[in-house]
């Protein structure tokens, strides 16, 4: 196991990325404590999120100018809830085409997932929609569109949902960095969001990378202060390895998904992968480095300029979050079921019309934006399809709600694939190449032949389940499950 200072120095001498990506688990990890009973009523949490574009001056008033389309008046809105509370967003939505919004990660009724044609229909120019639903897990979520999401992502259409509840003591401070990088041309329009040679292989990448919207964020933080880090990977194709210089360090939650902590050497994050972190800022005037290691050239994510008198006095000794509430899925009889990531086969890219013709979805006319006219790629050899096909697909699978499944998950490309089960949080269980931390996640990133596998208990509905390089869904890696 390297140390974390080894690992920095091998990366600042211009190695290639650290190669080692896990964790060491501190023999000593204590279980979580539970929650204690929530006191005073809930709260419901009314909001209008308008989808518009707007034109904006990204990098200042020195900037060129891009139209970006946001949520509301604000570049990636963020809401703040806490466990038990409702959520009632309208989407409004003033764009020239249709959207919806999919709450990433929150286990929501499936008529709230947000996903076009699956569990709702499209909510067309000049219309709105509410999305109504209890928030029945703490976390680090966000929230996006479900159909042209290369263009509406890409053009910035994506807002953070933060769950509250999840601190036995309170942090000294929290900082929220949303990473997401964007398709400029020198002159401020977008470049096409995606491109035959990208969407065939890892992704078409942004030109321009920013956290929180900005090209370099410095932020004054409190000194011997424990600082909350949420950490939100909203690209379409990025993955990071996180790190961080100039403090200690430790990973509380994955996804949101609280875990005992875990001393950070690297992380990866995969594309709509997000990471908790809480680390011991140094006495005032000392600086903390939020960095990302992949790029041949590392990117400062966020600078820390440490200021004021000591909060903390002693050593770093954070207090753990509150264990997360999840059914937990029954290993031993759990079904067992495989899904490889490949390539595209015309030979069975092609569906049958196996759906019931008194099912209304199975009339719905999969419209030209929700697809490519190209496919790639595939999950168990079968393509979403694109516009020459006019009818829902048959599902992956028909899971019984309320059993267990065990899924291996197969990356049968030289590409990585993040993979994302909608409403339901999984255990991952094992990697065959890494040596993961047992986690709950909600997306899973699946490096070239690597077998990953998830456990997890089956609700009512229909579930998309793709990859979430974007382009990779929207070119065939991606089905649904129809759960009764
Ligand atoms: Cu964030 Cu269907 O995904
Ligand atoms: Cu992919």
């Amino acid at each position: 196991m390297l140390t974390r200072r080894a690992v920095l120095t091998a990366a600042a001498g211009g190695l290639a990325a650290p190669a080692l990506l896990s964790l060491s688990r501190a023999d000593t990890a204590k279980p979580l404590p539970e929650a204690p009973p929530r006191v005073g009523a809930s709260a419901t949490h009314e909001v209008t999120l308008e989808a518009k574009a707007r034109s904006v001056e990204l990098f200042g008033a020195d900037g060129p100018k891009s139209t970006l389309w946001t949520y509301g008046d604000e570049l990636f809105p963020i809401l703040r809830a806490r466990r038990g509370d409702r959520l009632r967003a309208t989407l409004r939505n003033s764009l020239a085409e249709h959207t919806s919004i999919h709450w990433h990660g929150v286990r929501v009724p499936n008529a709230m997932d947000g996903v076009q044609y699956v569990t709702q229909q499209p909510v067309e120019p000049g219309n709105s929609f509410v999305y109504d639903f209890p928030l029945p897990d703490t976390g680090t979520f966000f929230f996006h569109p479900h159909c042209n999401e290369t263009g509406q992502v890409g053009h910035g259409l994506v807002g953070v949902l933060i769950v509250e509840g999840d601190e036995s003591r309170p942090f000294d401070d929290e900082l929220v960095l949303i990473a997401k990088d964007w398709r400029l041309d020198a002159d401020g329009s977008f470049l096409p969001f995606t491109t035959d040679s990208g969407a065939a292989r890892a992704g078409t990448f942004g030109t321009v990378r920013t956290v929180n919207g900005q090209r370099s964020l410095t932020r004054k933080v409190p000194a011997s202060a424990d600082i909350r880090l949420r950490l939100l990977n909203l690209d379409s194709t990025r993955m990071m390895d996180v790190g961080v210089e100039g403090a200690e360090a430790h990973i509380i939650a994955i996804d949101g998904n609280p875990l005992p902590a875990l001393p950070l050497c690297s992380w990866r994050l995969g594309a709509a992968s997000r990471v908790d972190l809480v680390l011991r800022t140094p006495k005032a005037g000392g600086k903390v480095l939020i960095r990302d290691y992949f790029p041949a050239e590392i990117f400062d994510l966020a600078e820390l300029e440490v200021e004021g008198p000591d909060r903390q006095a002693g050593g770093f000794d954070p207090a753990p979050l509150y264990a997360a509430r999840l059914p937990e899925a029954d290993l031993s009889a759990a079904e067992r079921q495989a899904y490889v990531f490949g390539a595209a086969s015309d030979s069975i890219a092609s569906f049958v019309d196996t759906l019931d013709p008194n099912d209304p979805l199975s009339k719905v006319i999969l419209d030209e934006l929700c697809t490519a006219e190209r496919t790639f790629w595939a999950i168990n050899k079968r393509s979403w399809p694109n516009d020459g096909h006019r009818k829902l697909p048959p599902p992956l699978a028909r899971l019984q709600a309320g059993k267990s499944y065990r899924f291996m998950l197969q990356n049968a490309t030289p590409h990585p694939h993040p993979i994302h089960l909608h409403g339901h949080t999984f255990k991952v269980l094992s990697s065959s190449r890494r040596n993961l931390p047992v986690h709950y996640a909600d997306t899973v990133l699946v490096l070239p032949k690597e077998r990953i596998e998830i456990a997890f208990v089956a609700t009512p509905g229909r579930w998309m389940f793709h990859c979430h390089i974007l382009e990779h869904l929207e070119t065939g890696m991606m089905g649904y499950f129809a759960n009764t």
